[in-house]
């Protein structure tokens, strides 16, 4: 799929105040603060249209892009954020989560985990809070520049441990680095895929 345009539509505090074009596809990208959301954006849409920064913390509301006129992307604020306050963590829970699970045209929420270190507690805990819910997603291993071949299959394999425990079948998940532009066909493909099913 080629990206013919990208456009900026609103930043939000909650559901209620995402645009209302309810009847096209939007897709979330999600995951531990600083993991990458906003520079995956960014490369999949080859602009520099989220902010990123390397102080985590960056994307603290609900941004919506359009594409191509006619699905959107959504850049979420980061869980796990060691400096967090308490209480920031618990408007996290309320408002991303009262998000995923009411926002009617929400397709797939793509899960951006860290390929560079081991399975951590918040990613697990998140992703089994997906499925419990029934929200379709697909998982994101990012950054695997800074990770050897070996060691990605190692830490996908942990991965996999970890979550057999509760799934019975491996849920999905795609290797990605914004710096050395790998994963963007394999996402835009899938992407294009679930266009079609809203169509
Ligand atoms: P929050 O908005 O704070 O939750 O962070 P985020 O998940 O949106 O992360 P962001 O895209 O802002 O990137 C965080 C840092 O990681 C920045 O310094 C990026 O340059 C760096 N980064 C992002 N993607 C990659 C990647 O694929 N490889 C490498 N090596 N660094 C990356
Ligand atoms: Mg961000």
């Amino acid at each position: 799929m080629k990206i013919s345009s990208v456009e900026f539509i609103t930043s939000s505090k909650s559901i209620n105040e995402c645009p209302k074009r309810t009847q096209i596809p939007e897709y979330a990208f999600i995951g531990r603060s600083n993991v990458g959301k906003s520079s995956l954006i960014n490369f999949l849409t080859n602009s520099k249209i989220a902010k990123t920064s390397s102080t985590p913390g960056k994307t603290q509301l609900i941004n919506h892009y359009l594409i191509n006129k006619n699905w959107f992307l959504v850049d979420l604020p980061g869980y796990g954020y060691a400096k967090t306050s308490k209480k920031n963590r618990t408007d996290f829970d309320v408002f991303t989560k009262k998000y995923l699970l009411n926002r009617v045209n929400l397709l797939c929420v793509f899960v951006l985990i860290d390929i560079r270190v081991e399975p951590q507690k918040n990613d697990i805990l998140f992703i089994n809070w997906l499925g419990e819910n029934e929200i379709p997603f697909i998982r994101i291993f990012s950054k695997s520049d800074k990770q050897k071949k070996n060691n990605i299959d190692n830490i996908i394999k942990k991965h996999r441990d970890s979550l057999m425990e509760r799934w019975a079948k491996e849920p999905d998940y795609i290797i990605s680095s914004s710096k050395k532009k790998i994963g963007k066909e394999l996402i835009l493909e899938r992407i294009n895929n679930m266009n079609s099913l809203m169509k």
